[in-house]
């Protein structure tokens, strides 16, 4: 059987700058290249998660709109289950204006239907939620509709993953019913305390992703760094969700923290291969 895999969170289309350098304050430079392309960190997630071999229902919103169309479409073409998706009327689709230069990415969301994502939404859903072996969330809906969903997972008795990007507080009785934390390093520095004995608060399961270097787990009160092989980078965009996805799928398979690290960290690896959120987003064959 396939791991039923369920995401509640984003859905943008990402306009895409491609350029060498980024513009100053007051400033305009020429730009290489401008993409559209679908994204969004919960619908990334889905991609990937769907890609990689699970069965996949996406919880959330789009406008009445192309774009919305247009996400429903893409949804649909990678399997991913979209009748937990609502189609909002009177607002647009949440958008992600992406400036990928030589030296980084930078992005800046708009909300759109994102932003109405609300606590009945996701009630209307509970059953798929029921049905789930792993749910996963982010933050860019709003954070009660988060916490909601949250607890609908701890009553309802199915591990959640709460990758807490963008980086927003949350409290801690949130991140005690996770069953795994998935912050990069910025993230988890703000969202964490270090306790007296050295470790950052909730490390047992705090799954830590730093970029080139791979991601981290505790084990045993150490921090334990997985590197990833030989990842040649075009962009990093959606790198964190295709991670988080593998790394959903991979426990929900039964596979050890160890082993499903390194699953997500090869999955990731291949994301990052080519321009875009969900281009390089790799199939479960891919990876064998
Ligand atoms: O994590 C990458 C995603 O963040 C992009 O696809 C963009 O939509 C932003 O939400
Ligand atoms: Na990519």
């Amino acid at each position: 059987r396939k791991p039923k895999v369920t995401i509640i969170g984003s859905i943008n289309m990402d306009l895409v700058t491609i350029t060498d350098e980024v513009a100053m304050q007051g400033e305009t430079v020429h730009g290489k290249d401008f993409r559209t392309l679908h994204g969004g960190k919960g619908a990334n997630q889905a991609v990937a998660a769907s890609r990689l071999g699970a069965d996949v229902s996406m919880i959330g919103k789009v406008g009445d709109d192309d774009f919305g169309r247009s996400m429903l479409e893409n949804f649909e073409a990678n399997g991913v289950d979209i009748e937990g998706i609502g189609i909002e009327k009177d607002t647009p689709s949440g958008i992600a204006n992406i400036i990928v230069s030589n030296k980084d990415n930078r992005i800046i969301i708009i909300a759109g239907a994102n932003g109405k994502v609300d606590r009945a939404h996701v009630d209307r859903y509970a059953e798929i939620i029921r049905e789930s072996d792993i749910v996963l969330v982010q933050f860019e809906i709003p954070m009660e509709t988060v916490k909601h969903a949250i607890d609908i997972c701890s009553r309802e008795n199915v591990p959640v993953i709460i990758n807490p990007a963008p980086v927003t507080a949350l409290e801690d009785a949130y991140f005690e019913a996770a069953a795994y934390i998935t912050p990069n390093e910025h993230e988890r520095a703000k969202l964490f305390k270090m306790r007296d004995d050295g470790l950052p608060e909730h490390h047992e399961k705090l799954i830590t992703t730093q970029g080139a270097q791979g991601a981290s787990y505790f084990k045993d009160g150490r921090e334990i760094i997985l590197p990833p092989k030989n990842v040649e980078v075009v962009d990093t965009t959606g790198a964190g969700d295709t991670f988080n996805a593998a790394f959903a799928v991979a426990i929900a398979e039964g596979k050890d923290i160890e082993a499903a690290i390194n699953f997500a960290n090869a999955a990731a690896g291949l994301a990052v291969g080519k321009i875009g959120a969900q281009n390089g987003m790799p199939k479960r064959e891919d990876l064998q």
